[in-house]
């Protein structure tokens, strides 16, 4: 059993320290982020857009997206976010270039303006382009779009990488000397940053055990709490927070509430209509999709959304134009590898729970998992990733892992390939046995990204490799 005290006791950071560094002025104002497309706008007349269509494709992505009650898709939803996933940001609304069916790459780090007049008639809004690089681009923009579309949310940026829209996002909604609330088990480079980083500018976090509402009142009516962030599914131990009671507490207090909803994905769980203000993805996962490329996507709305642009501006995080491309492409298929990555993982988690070389299988569709009601009442899929306990300790967990044949030992998730790692040895090593207990990390624990593979070589291949487990 998880030790959710040790948990708690090693992610608690210490708030209090002084701060001096101002938090950056936004240098680029919202009508230069290379982001808005209004109908009316001059366009260039060599490049063909069509004549406003921009606003009324996002207009009409949207309006595709209209998720069940309590925001939960309904099942002819799957269908529509599926359209959302092939033609979001992409079929219209977007630049035609060379008749090009898909998406150019445009490989360019500025803009040019003809003249002075529309360079003046671009900073006032009345003409639609971009302006440099690191402010915005027609592929990464496409993204943006694509996305909006799949999570029903009025604005979205993309980045470098997920860990850049993670620090970004959180350096540019909470001020100085600001108190933020979040869950104990996350990505560890996510905890890192929160523990030794924002305590330098003062800002306090308040770490609670998933659904901890008690805990979670408490920090609400003792801090001025800026924001509540929090994976769902979280990476290890897929643990689900209950978003709409949590944003209902948080909203009730002016907090807002960032969901980091990489392991879900937009398909499984909608965390806008369940009522977060954001939602954040690393798309190197399953957004992307074929363990090709990084990047990461923020959503949400409009006024959170533009305030982490502005400062991103600043800071550089910009992804690539080809990445962007391949966040794209891979995005296209992601209803249906979803489906699969669901359809297998609940296979492979439901067997393992069987199988006698086994202690544990950390699965939020599994009924002996703690959350799953709540997984059931705000998820349509639990996702591609199964975590579990092999019989024994380190070396009998190595006798397994080393065995293995059709997954990759590798970090990541959510690809078309099978991944699978020990995170005592491959995040954590660094942390000694001691921190790992502390930190509820054991040492026999599996992560298991789950391919599109065949699913009965992917179990054939597990049940041979448990056999080297003594
Ligand atoms: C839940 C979660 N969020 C964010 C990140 C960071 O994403 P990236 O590796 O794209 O920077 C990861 C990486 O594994 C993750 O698992």
């Amino acid at each position: 059993m998880l030790g959710s005290k040790a948990l708690v006791s090693a992610c608690e950071m210490p708030a209090g320290v002084s701060i001096r560094a101002p938090v950056p002025a936004a240098m680029r104002s919202a009508s230069r982020s290379g982001l808005r497309a209004c109908p009316g706008l001059r366009q260039r007349p060599s490049t063909v857009y069509p004549g406003g269509a921009a606003c009324g494709a996002a207009a009409k992505d949207v309006e595709a997206h209209t998720p069940g009650t309590n925001g939960v898709p309904k099942h002819d939803q799957a269908a529509k976010l599926s359209t959302a996933a092939v033609h979001g940001g992409e079929r219209v609304g977007r630049p035609r270039v060379a008749d090009s069916l898909t998406t150019p790459i445009v490989q360019t780090s500025t803009y040019w303006f003809r003249n002075t007049a529309e360079l003046i008639d671009y900073n006032e809004g009345r003409f639609d382009s971009f302006e440099y690089g690191r402010y915005g681009n027609p592929t990464s923009k496409a993204v943006e779009a694509k996305i909006k579309a799949l999570e029903g949310a009025e604005d979205c940026l993309v980045s470098a990488s997920g860990m850049n829209a993670v620090t970004s996002m959180l350096l540019s909604l909470v001020p100085p000397g600001g108190h933020i609330v979040t869950t104990s088990d996350c990505y560890w480079r996510t905890r890192q940053f929160m523990q030794n980083f924002l305590p330098k500018m003062n800002i306090g976090v308040s770490v609670i055990k998933p659904n901890d509402m008690e805990s979670l009142k408490q920090a609400l009516d003792t801090y001025n709490v800026s924001l509540f962030f929090s994976e769902s599914p979280t990476n290890p131990y897929l643990r689900c927070v209950d978003i709409p009671a949590i944003a209902k507490m948080c909203h009730a207090k002016g907090a807002h509430v960032c969901i980091d909803s990489t392991f879900a994905t937009p398909i499984n769980q909608q965390a806008i209509a369940l009522g977060a203000d954001l939602v954040l993805h690393s798309a190197t996962k399953y957004i992307a999709g074929h363990n090709d490329v990084l990047s990461g996507v923020l959503a949400g709305k409009t006024e959170l959304v533009e305030k982490v642009r502005e400062f991103h501006h600043i800071m550089g995080g910009v992804v690539d134009p080809h990445a962007a491309y391949l966040v794209l492409r891979g995005a296209k298929t992601l209803q249906l590898r979803v489906e699969r990555h669901n359809e297998s993982a609940m296979e492979i988690a439901q067997r393992l729970e069987k199988h006698p070389k086994i202690d544990r299988v950390w699965y939020p569709g599994l009924p002996s998992h703690p959350d799953y009601a709540i997984a059931k009442s705000q998820m349509t899929g639990f996702g591609g990733v199964v975590s579990f306990e092999v019989r024994g300790g380190l070396n009998e967990c190595i006798s397994f892992i080393d065995n293995v044949k059709l997954p990759y030992i590798a970090p990541s998730l959510g690809g078309v390939e099978s991944l699978i790692e020990m995170p005592a040895v491959q995040s954590y090593w660094g942390f000694g046995p001691a921190k790992r207990a502390e930190i509820g990390i054991k040492e026999n624990l599996i992560r298991f990204s789950i391919g599109i593979e065949d699913v009965e070589d992917i179990w054939d291949d597990l049940v041979q490799a448990l056999e080297y487990v003594p």
